[in-house]
Order: structure tokens, then sequence, then C-alpha cells
């Protein structure tokens, strides 16, 4: 079946549907989804959204620039941190007056908390910068959203699984997707003149992870399979308090209403690592930090070993819970909940987990997609949210950073596409467009193969927690690739139990598998390469001395630079080319005040 839109947006996080609302003011817009709207992964976003509001001697967007940039260890392009800080604001009160209900000041004014890496005057202490409803921010503004767009009669297929990006045969253009309709197993063709990515987050390919199931980081995949590069994969965000055990998501928000680290000893150990901001470092660090406690034998249980057996405490006791039912209502239900711990009773065992994906398909500042390290654009093609990369991360996401980059972003692209949708030509489609899907769903149904995608996953999964994550060796990632790398090979022997057309998850999670595979090659691959430790990627591969690993430097002089990679699709093969950093005092040329490049320049990060 082919039907037709101007614009096709695939996803319907926060990102996806602030795209769709901009842009049905001037087109006609479908939303094409593998959930319902109000399911995606937004939702679980807890703690904040990032936007320096209201009088300027406690907060300015200057401010949070300087704080995005130093945050992200000066690998972002710092012109696309600019935007993102300095739109925050209006596009927070864009939220308001669409009926957001964050919480409120006792004056009525948009609630707001300290949150980690954000300061006041470039570092002199924390600042309350992230807006706030309750810890319930993603929800909320995810709801505020789908409402607008079902307002602005938006189109939405749920329950459709994009499968295939169509394109050009010179990819300088994209013409519309392939979707698979999970109710009835039907392939469509959806030719559109615009298709936006908002795809959402991967970390399915980690073991301890905060993301939903549905994050398996399709649009990494088909990018790849589609001869498009991806950036800066091998920056993966460990978020420092997921439950101990089970990753779920104990917001940062938590720490910013007063919550406090313990070891083994009581220590607030985090006094020792970032003497300033404590507890409300940036979350590499802390991950980082948390870590280091562990093996070094302060952890709860002094295993020395990384492992579910030890953790943190994060303590919470003193807030009582009358105000943790009040601000933290989600998190003290998670605890209870899962832990059996009542967080204003007990403290509260943690430990990092898998959350969120610094890099992903690279665009400019609106959102358009680039096919090649120099630039290149691709028409008609634009990514918007965690699955692209504008690069306003860098090497470390500040947190709330996440929720703004979605809505900022979001918005761009919509306003840019309502903009430009009119002179945007609908390409031809090629003759039969679905050909390599069908020849795909034909392979796994008919397979007499042997493996199992729940068994390829796990050990996916584990590998990657081992090796490539809050810390990283030459050997480590090698050991990684050659396991992914026969995991691509077992996958070729994979059998699919259902065989039928109607919600075949067997099918679709087998597919979703194959996307894994590919884009964590390109994440060992992008770490192997960079030899210095530079925001969340930390190599120990130096020796002290006393001959132990220690950490490589940053080195500026030869990594500052952005990865950008492509897969050989035959071999797994990853070839990577690189882009440099967009720093402001390489570029008088734009009009930047002066007086800022030495504020921007890159420099050590201190806490
Ligand atoms: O901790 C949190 O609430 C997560 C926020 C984020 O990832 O930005």
């Amino acid at each position: 079946m082919i039907v037709s839109h101007d614009v096709l947006i695939v996803g319907s996080g926060a990102a996806g549907l602030y795209s769709a609302y901009w842009s049905s003011t001037k087109a006609d817009v479908a939303v094409l989804s593998k959930l319902f709207p109000t399911r995606s992964h937004t939702g679980a976003a807890q703690g904040g959204i990032g936007a320096a509001l209201g009088n300027e001697e406690e907060d300015k967007p200057l401010w949070h620039w300087f704080d995005t940039v130093k945050g992200g260890d000066y690998l972002g392009d710092q012109d696309s941190q600019q935007t993102l800080c300095y739109d925050a604001p209006q596009t927070v009160y864009e939220l308001e007056h669409m009926g957001v209900p964050f919480s409120r000041t006792p004056e009525g004014r948009i609630a707001q908390r300290p949150f980690g890496g954000h300061t006041r005057n470039f570092g002199e202490r924390a600042v309350r910068r992230a807006c706030y409803a309750a810890d319930r921010t993603g929800h909320v503004i995810l709801h505020t959203l789908y409402e607008q767009c079902v307002k602005n009669d938006v189109h939405f297929y749920s329950e459709f699984q994009v499968l295939d990006v169509i394109m050009s045969e010179d990819n300088s253009k994209c013409v519309g997707v392939i979707a698979y309709d999970m109710l009835t197993g039907e392939l469509h063709t959806v030719h559109a003149k615009v298709v936006v990515f908002a795809t959402g987050g991967s970390c399915q390919n980690y073991a301890t992870t905060s993301n939903c199931q549905a994050n398996t980081g399709d649009g990494f995949g088909i990018a790849l399979r589609a001869g498009l590069p991806l950036e800066d994969l091998e920056f993966i965000q460990f978020h420092p308090t997921g439950l101990a055990g089970m990753g779920i998501l104990i917001t940062e928000g938590a720490r910013g209403e007063g919550g406090y680290l313990t070891n083994c000893n009581g220590e607030r150990f985090m006094e020792r690592y970032a003497p300033t901001v404590k507890d409300l470092a940036p979350r590499d660090m802390v991950a980082q930090c948390i870590y280091k406690e562990v093996l070094e034998g302060r952890g709860i249980n002094k295993t020395g070993k990384i492992s579910n057996e030890d953790y943190v405490y994060i303590n919470l006791m003193h807030l009582g819970k009358e105000e943790l039912m009040a601000k933290l209502p989600e998190i003290s239900d998670f605890a209870t909940t899962y832990l059996g711990i009542k967080p204003w009773e007990e403290p509260v065992p943690v430990m990092p987990t898998a959350h969120y994906i610094m890099g992903g398909i690279p665009t400019d500042n609106d959102g358009q997609v680039k096919n090649n390290a120099q630039g290149n654009i691709v028409e008609g093609l634009y990514a918007a949210g965690e699955c692209a990369c504008v690069s306003v991360h860098g090497a470390n996401r500040l947190g709330t950073n996440s929720l703004l980059d979605l809505v900022v972003y979001g918005r761009r692209v919509g306003l840019h596409v309502a903009k430009n949708v009119d002179s945007i030509p609908l390409g031809d489609l090629p003759a039969n467009p679905d050909a390599r899907v069908r020849a795909q769903i034909e392979k796994l149904k008919s397979s007499t193969g042997t493996e199992k995608s729940s068994t390829l996953h796990k050990e996916l999964t584990e590998i990657m927690m081992a090796n490539v994550s809050v810390r990283r060796t030459d050997a480590s990632l090698k050991e990684a690739r050659e396991v992914v790398l026969k995991l691509r090979e077992r996958y070729d022997n994979l059998g699919i139990d259902d065989k039928g057309d109607v919600f075949n998850t067997n099918l679709l999670e087998a597919i979703e598998l194959g996307y894994m595979i590919d884009f964590s090659l390109v994440q060992i691959e992008g770490a192997l390469v960079r030899t210095e430790s530079r925001g969340a990627h930390l190599r120990l591969d130096n020796t002290d001395e006393n001959g132990e690993p220690c950490k490589m430097p940053r080195d500026d002089a030869n990594w500052m630079k952005h990865t950008y990679a492509t897969i050989d699709n035959e071999t797994g093969k990853v070839d990577l080319d690189f882009a440099p950093v967009y720093l402001i005092q390489d570029h008088p040329e734009d009009g930047w005040d002066e007086g800022l490049f030495e504020t921007m320049k890159p420099k050590e990060r201190k806490y």
C-alpha cells in the first residue's frame, strides 16, 4: 500500500510531536510510531527541563551556555549550544502557554530546582535552572504536545514500525519510508516531501539501563543501512543513580532537592571529588566516582567489583515523607515498589545505569541531516531529539538538557519545515521501494536457523555493559568488538518461532537486534580509536607510578573532533571519518563577541 503526506514524522516523543505541531501549521503531517504516542519514552523523563528564566541577576542563558560547553568537555559545537540555551526560555514559555502544568513557586512562577553541572556565574555555585512538574516533567510535556497535535489534525499511525528509509540513488534526497503495520503485518510505503526522524534513544543494548524496551536505536540501524553516517556514537551517558540491580531512574532532581550520596563509611564522597558543587557535579563525573568508590571497596557491600551485588546509597530521609510525596512522588514509588524501601525511612541503593546517547544522526542547527563529515545536507530528511546529533551535548550531556534538546530542536525542525515545505519537491519513488524489507522479513520468517534473538540480545547487552561502559580500555574494547562481530555472524543463523502477521513481536525484536548489533559496533570502534578521556568516555590505558591502570588525559591536540561512522553492511566493518568541533574562537568571521573567546575556550574541567 502506498500513502502520501507532505511531512512524515517517525517517532512520537517530544521531539517528534513538537516538529509535528509546528509543521502542521503549514502542511499535511503524519506521525508514525511503534508505540501509542503517550507511551513514548519522553514520558519517563523525570527531573526537569533546563532554562534560564526570570531574573537576570540569578540566571541567564549565557551561564547556561557556558555550563553546557564545559559540561560537554568542549566537544559540543558551540554555535548549536548557544542556540539550545538561548532558545530555551521562549520554548519553555511556549510549552507553559500550551498548558504544561509545571510545578509553581509560591509567587506562581514556574518552579525550578538545581541540577548537576548547572551553575550561576560561570561555576560560582549551583543554580535553580531545571523547570519541573514534580518528577513527571517529561510525562506532562508529552501529553500536552500530543493534545496540541490532535487539535491541529495531525494524522497518527500508532503501532507502525519504520523498517527502511527510501533515498534517491546518490543518497542526496529522502523520498519516504517503509513502515510495518504491527496489527496486520502489512508493509506501507509512505511517500513524503519531508521525513523527520525522531526515533529516540538506544540504550537497550546495555544490560543495565533506564531506557524503556522500545529504545532499540531503530533510527541508527536504519540510517546505517541506508549508508548515512552516525556522529560521536562512542559517547554514552551513564546516569549515576539507577535503582541498584534494576537500572530504573532515580532522578537527579533527588540530589537537586538535597539528596546526597554516601559510601560504606557513611562518607559523602562527592565532597572529595567536586568540592564546589559536590553531589551536583555533572553525570560523567558522578558515575565515574561511584565506580571508583565501589571498585576500591567502599561500596555498601565492599565487594570491590561492579556487579549487581554492590552499590552506593542516595540519602533522602532528611527531606521527609511530605516533601518527597510533593516533589519526588514517582521515585518514592519506584523505591517502595521495586526494592521495598521507603526513602523517607532508609537510604536507597543506586548504581550507574545506561541512560542516554550523546551522539546520533548528524544534523545542522535546523535539524537537516548531513550525509557526510563535510556537512552535505540530505534534501527532505531531518532528525531531532535523542536520535539526532546537533552536537549540543558534546561528550557529556547535562541533566535537563535532554528534554530541552527535544523541544528546542523539535520546534526548530517544525518551524523550518513549515517555512520550506512548499519548495521541497516530492521525489520519485524507485520501483519496488519495499523490496529490501520484504526480503529481510521473508528471510527471517523462512529461516530454519537455531539462534534465538533473546539469547543474542542478552549476550550483546552483557558485553556492552562489561566492556563499553563507564570505564573502557583498548583490551576491553577489542574484546567487545570480537564478541559483537561473532554475534553478527550468528545473527545470520537466527530463527523466529512466530511466522504470523498479527503483532509479531518475535519478528520485530529480531529486526531491532540487527540494528543494535550494528550500532554497537559503531560505538565500540569510535571508543577504540579515541585514545583519550573526554566526558563520558573514560579510557584507562595509561599506567601510574605503581604500574596501575590510570586515566588517559583529554587530548585536544588530536581529538578535538567528531567521529562520523558508516558501516559495511556485508562485513560489519566500521569506517570512520572526522569533522572539526565548532569553537567560537575559531570562527571570528561569524561575528561572535570576542570577549567570550577566553570564556568558552577549552580548559580543564573542575567543579
Ligand atoms: O535525572 C533525571 O531526571 C534525568 C534527566 C535527564 O536525563 O535530563
